[in-house]
């Protein structure tokens, strides 16, 4: 089975040599072919140059033309295995609660622990098989995805068992993360050893005799897990051979950011609290910082410091965050959107940090986040636009037209 595709405006993120992240200054350097063609064979890129060079026939044809073709965004942090809705805390927030103080009086996490619990396994698969659906509409074709709604052995099991059943399922690239640290749950809320050990010696070696997780992640925040408490959890994790992804420094300097440079995490997301320090913490490691812009607008939190960042050399991933609390949508073109108009990263700043950083922040850049020979038929193929910029700048619009998968 072949794909053609001709005449395409700028054929966006065409990277012969391979890359695995993109950083600094180079990040606003995209590679593009104007006036291009891309020919996919059986699931993968086959070739891609200038229309002067392009074959004649293949099984499918499709004219391009005033169209931007991109490879499809991967989206590396994400909780879409959930029961139910919060939008009450959503009026809660507009009432002047914030995330914390709903957390504290039992909302936030532990509200879709209970929901999560009553639910049935098929019925989480079905309502995340939805949300990959609504993601891939708006181009993602990479999703990691997240457990920390179970906070129990049964309820995690669970979760991780439904996210194996998604990767069967869904014709999208999935990785599993086991974040069972989420939140303490209430029955351990004074005994945080005793759910320490529950995960360490109970969760963990079924979870590593099942295969069920790809990496490890810890919420380490104020009021949730701390740097040491996160510290003995990544330990734990690193014997069962799994990577960390942390949550770290949404809501304060937590030492996330330095405990997870510590451990060797792929990836540390949030980081709104990143100051000089930590910058130079994550300069001296392969760790890829992961911004997740919609949740500081939807929270209302202050932005993390992309710019600073990126100037200092550091490379830097976007991700939605989605999950019903803290960020309620999957569209990725948000995001490059938010990146642009609230952390001030440019278009092709954006585009690379949803694409091949993004892809390395979930280990998949080997496959994914380029256009290159041998990669995955992982594309979208925009509607026409006269720039690139258009795409972030008519933000919530949905400027994809059709979405390839393999
Ligand atoms: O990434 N920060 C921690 N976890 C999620 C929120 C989960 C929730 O509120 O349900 C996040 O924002
Ligand atoms: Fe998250």
């Amino acid at each position: 089975m072949s794909i053609l595709i001709t005449n395409i405006k700028g054929l966006v993120q065409a990277r012969r040599e391979a890359v695995r992240t993109v950083r600094g200054n180079s990040m606003k350097d995209l590679p593009t072919i104007e006036n291009a063609y891309l020919l996919l064979e059986n699931g993968l890129v086959h070739s891609f140059g200038p229309m002067a060079e392009s074959p004649e026939r293949a099984d499918e044809m499709i004219d391009a033309s005033g169209r931007y073709v991109l490879p499809c965004w991967c989206d590396p942090h994400t909780h879409i295995v959930y029961a139910g809705s919060r939008e009450g805390e959503f009026v809660d927030k507009i009432n002047g609660l914030t995330y914390e103080e709903i957390a504290k009086r039992g909302g936030g996490i532990v509200n879709s622990a209970k929901r999560l619990e009553k639910a049935e396994e098929e019925e989480l698969v079905e309502s995340a098989l939805g949300r990959l659906a609504e993601m891939e509409a708006f181009g993602t074709g990479a999703v990691e995805i997240k457990s920390g709604y179970g906070l129990s052995y049964d309820g995690e099991i669970k979760m991780l068992r439904v996210i194996r059943k998604l990767k069967e399922r869904s014709r999208l690239t999935l990785k599993a993360t086991f974040l069972g640290a989420h939140a303490y749950p209430p029955q351990y809320k004074e005994d945080h050893e005793g759910y320490i050990r529950l995960m360490i010696e109970k969760m963990l070696p079924t979870i590593a005799d099942g295969g069920l997780a790809d990496y490890i992640d810890v919420f380490c925040d104020r009021g949730f897990f701390s740097a040491d408490e996160t510290a003995r959890i990544l330990e734990a994790g690193a014997r069962y051979g799994l990577r960390p992804k942390i949550h770290a420094n949404e809501l304060d300097y937590s030492g996330g950011i330095e405990t997870g440079v510590k451990y060797g995490a792929l990836s540390v997301d949030h980081l709104e609290y990143t100051g000089e320090e930590q910058i130079q913490a994550l300069l001296q490691s392969e760790t890829m910082p992961t911004l997740l812009p919609s949740t500081a607008f939807f929270l209302g939190l202050h932005e993390p410091p992309a710019r600073r960042m990126i100037d200092s050399g550091l490379p830097v991933a976007l991700a939605t965050d989605y999950n019903p609390g803290s960020s309620p949508s999957g569209n990725m073109q948000f995001i490059l959107s938010l990146a642009c108009i609230k952390l001030k990263m440019l278009p092709e700043e954006a585009v690379n940090a949803a694409t091949i950083n993004a892809a390395y922040a979930m280990g998949v850049e080997d496959k994914m986040g380029t256009i290159a020979p041998g990669k995955k038929a992982s594309v979208m193929i925009t509607r026409p636009m006269p720039s690139l910029t258009f795409m972030p700048y008519s933000f919530a619009n949905n400027m994809v037209e059709r979405v390839i998968i393999s």
